[in-house]
């Protein structure tokens, strides 16, 4: 099969592009940006002819859509970009998709959730962003439900990677050079290892799972708040910084952030037989791999 990744210079992209090496499949590794060392094919998804070309020269069976608008604060004020990017483009995607016959993999996110639950979301809850970035992901997973193309949603959350900018790299960061800090312990969810997120991916493409269509929900195994998170990524560091918890008020953010946002990840694993790993578990795997 020929394979389209888009935003592969991103977190999850490259991650994709790490463990893809060796699979029975073409590639075709897409982004705005050019990292060193990686072939990477231009192309700006908000441009749906540009998709088209792509798409057609390339004979694509699948596209899995990395690319977003990630920056959850600065969407608030950039509206229309966070929009094109997450709502319009994806569509753009699943229009090219429907016209090939090919299927859609997307990535969603928790913040499609207002976050006032107390046990965890299951897919068919009632979405209710709070903010800009949820709002526009959740138009963008309409848009490619909306479009007719075969389609997997995979709703992740805090997502972390040995790459580009996120809450285990800033703490580590962080720690190395505070001897103390605040983080809030109000705010409740559970990590993603970028890399288990490809993994499962692959494993759906490898295993021909393609017929699969629907939303699916997937994180790391277990609970805990951004404080727990901060607190054991020093201690794997060996810094010593001394890690306070504080509410989320002490943090004022721009956009409005929601305290529990755990995703059930029952469907993924009954649907897929994928066996998920516990978060310290894969942060420590991401921790040997920074250092
Ligand atoms: N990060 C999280 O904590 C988190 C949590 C839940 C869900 N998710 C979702 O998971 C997915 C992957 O996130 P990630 O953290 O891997 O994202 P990321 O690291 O921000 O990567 C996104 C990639 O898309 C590229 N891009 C930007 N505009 C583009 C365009 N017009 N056309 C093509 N590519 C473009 C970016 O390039 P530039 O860097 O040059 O802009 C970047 O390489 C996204 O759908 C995101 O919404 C992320």
């Amino acid at each position: 099969m020929n394979i389209l990744v888009t935003g592969a210079n991103g977190q999850l992209g490259t991650e994709i592009r790490n463990l893809s090496e060796g699979m029975d499949h073409h590639f075709i590794f897409s982004d705005v940006n050019e990292v060193p060392g990686r072939e990477t094919v231009y192309l700006d998804i908000t441009n749906l002819d540009a998709i088209r070309i792509v798409c057609r020269s390339e004979n694509v069976d699948v596209i899995v859509n990395c690319a977003a608008y990630t920056d959850v604060a600065k969407a608030e004020d950039d509206i229309d970009f966070a929009a094109l990017l997450n709502h319009t483009a994806p569509g753009y995607l699943a229009t090219v998709a429907k016209e090939m016959g090919a299927t859609m993999i997307h990535i969603s996110t928790d913040y499609v959730f207002h976050g006032d639950a107390s046990i965890p979301y299951r897919e068919d809850d009632t979405p209710h962003p709070l903010g800009v970035y949820g709002v526009t992901k959740l138009q963008g997973e309409d848009a490619v439900r909306h479009s007719g193309c075969k389609y997997l949603i995979f709703r992740t959350a805090w997502l972390y990677s040995p790459y580009g900018k996120n809450f285990v790299k800033t703490v580590q960061r962080l720690t190395a050079e505070k001897p103390e800090m605040k983080c809030v312990f109000d705010q409740v969810g559970s990590p993603t290892y970028a890399a288990d997120l490809a993994e499962m991916i692959l494993k759906v493409i490898a295993e021909d799972r393609l017929d699969c269509t629907g939303v699916y929900h997937f994180s790391n195994e277990g609970v805990i708040s951004w404080y727990d998170f901060a607190k054991a990524i020093a201690s794997l560091s060996g810094h010593t910084c001394d890690i306070r918890p504080c509410h989320s008020d002490e943090f004022p953010s721009k956009a409005p952030r929601p305290h529990y946002s755990v995703l059930d990840k029952t469907k993924v694993k009954e649907t897929f037989g994928v066996q998920i790993p516990y978060w310290l578990d894969s942060l420590k795997e991401c921790i040997k791999r920074l250092s």
